[in-house]
């Protein structure tokens, strides 16, 4: 079955074509970085206007490389949520345009799941359940993947999520947007010893929260200017990744030995090499399996979104033509 995915829910206009949830055909990513680099993050008005400018020729695209016509095409799948709302909306009208249009079903598909789904193509082995951390910009989720279709959400970011906390510590860094890549590379010639930070506390074992550690960051940073020191950036950019790092690592296999099952990383954090590298030492320790996706599929694409589409497809969930978009919405649903 081939399935037309589009992605539009923040500043990644996308489109791919998989087959059979597994195998890309083609994955096509126009990302609007260079236009919200100029405001330090994503603009939601300047995302919704860039996705309604290029969907249809990032579909079109798609279909090109992949040797395809729309004819080809068995459903359309496309992110109605979680996202910018107008964001969201520019792709969902698109798609429920094509899918009248070519008279193909319509899937609903919930960006987090997607990310989820990155993982079947990446890892051909891989099925339900095991227990997965997606970690984007907008999200931290621990979550036991029970099927192809349903999720049980064990713990989140109670504040700013991991990929936001990367941002905002970069910017007071003065590194450019997205702040998850720049800090990554800065940590690597800085001493992750030299800066003392917060492990932050939650009532619940898999809930994580940033705002404490990112502050922490900050407060720092605006000492040592108070002083008139010189901050070392490269290190205090080590000790911040060295600790987010561990509370992410950490839950993610407490959660997965708890539940006794694999576990994945993904999402756009799930890029982070030395997160990839800690969570793979302390699942070696434990003895748990560890999946992680190739990294063109951590961050936001359609090829995880058709996937997705597939597995709801064949458990007959089709979306009627009033879909709507929703600016929040539970992976639990
Ligand atoms: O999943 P994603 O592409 O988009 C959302 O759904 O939000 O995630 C984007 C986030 C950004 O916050 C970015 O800074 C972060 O992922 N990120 C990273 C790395 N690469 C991207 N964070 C830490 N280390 C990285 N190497
Ligand atoms: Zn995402």
């Amino acid at each position: 079955m081939l399935i037309l995915g589009i992605e539009t829910s923040c500043d990644e206009t996308a489109a791919a074509l998989v087959r059979d949830g597994r195998d890309i055909c083609s994955s096509v990513v126009a990302s609007q970085i260079a236009s919200h680099r100029l405001y330090g993050g994503v603009v939601p008005e300047v995302a919704s206007r860039l996705h309604i400018e290029s969907v249809a020729g990032v579909a079109r695209e798609a279909l090109a490389q992949a040797g395809a016509a729309f004819a080809d095409i068995d459903a359309v799948a496309v992110t109605y949520a979680p996202g910018l709302i107008g964001a969201l909306l520019a792709g969902l009208s698109f798609a429920k345009g094509l899918s009248y249009a070519l008279q193909k079903p319509l899937v609903a598909v919930h960006h987090l799941k997607g990310h989820i789904c990155s993982l079947y193509i990446t890892n051909k082995e891989l099925a339900p359940p095991f227990v997965a951390l997606v970690a984007s910009g907008g999200h931290s989720h621990f979550v036991r993947v029970d099927s192809y279709t349903e999720y049980t959400l064990l713990g989140r970011a109670l504040d700013d999520a991991a990929g936001e906390a990367f941002d905002k510590v970069a910017r007071v860094l003065g590194l450019p947007y997205p702040g998850g890549p720049e800090i990554s590379r800065l940590a690597k010639s800085g001493d992750p010893k030299r800066y003392t930070l917060p492990d932050p506390h939650t009532e619940r074992a898999f809930d994580v929260s940033f705002s404490g550690l990112k502050t922490a960051v900050v407060n720092l940073v605006n000492q040592a200017e108070m002083k008139g020191e010189k901050i070392d950036a490269a290190s205090l950019a080590a000790s911040f990744e060295r600790r987010a790092v561990e509370i992410l690592a950490t839950r993610l296999v407490a959660a997965a030995k708890q539940e006794n099952l694999p576990a994945a990383l993904c999402g756009g954090v799930a890029n982070n090499s030395a997160l990839q590298q800690r969570t793979q030492e302390l699942c070696e320790k434990a003895g748990i399996e560890l999946f992680l996706p190739v990294p063109e599929l951590t961050g936001d694409n359609a090829a995880m979104i058709a996937s997705a589409g597939y597995y709801e497809l064949l458990a007959g969930r089709v979306a009627p033509l009033n879909q709507n978009a929703y600016a929040t919405r539970s992976i639990e649903g």
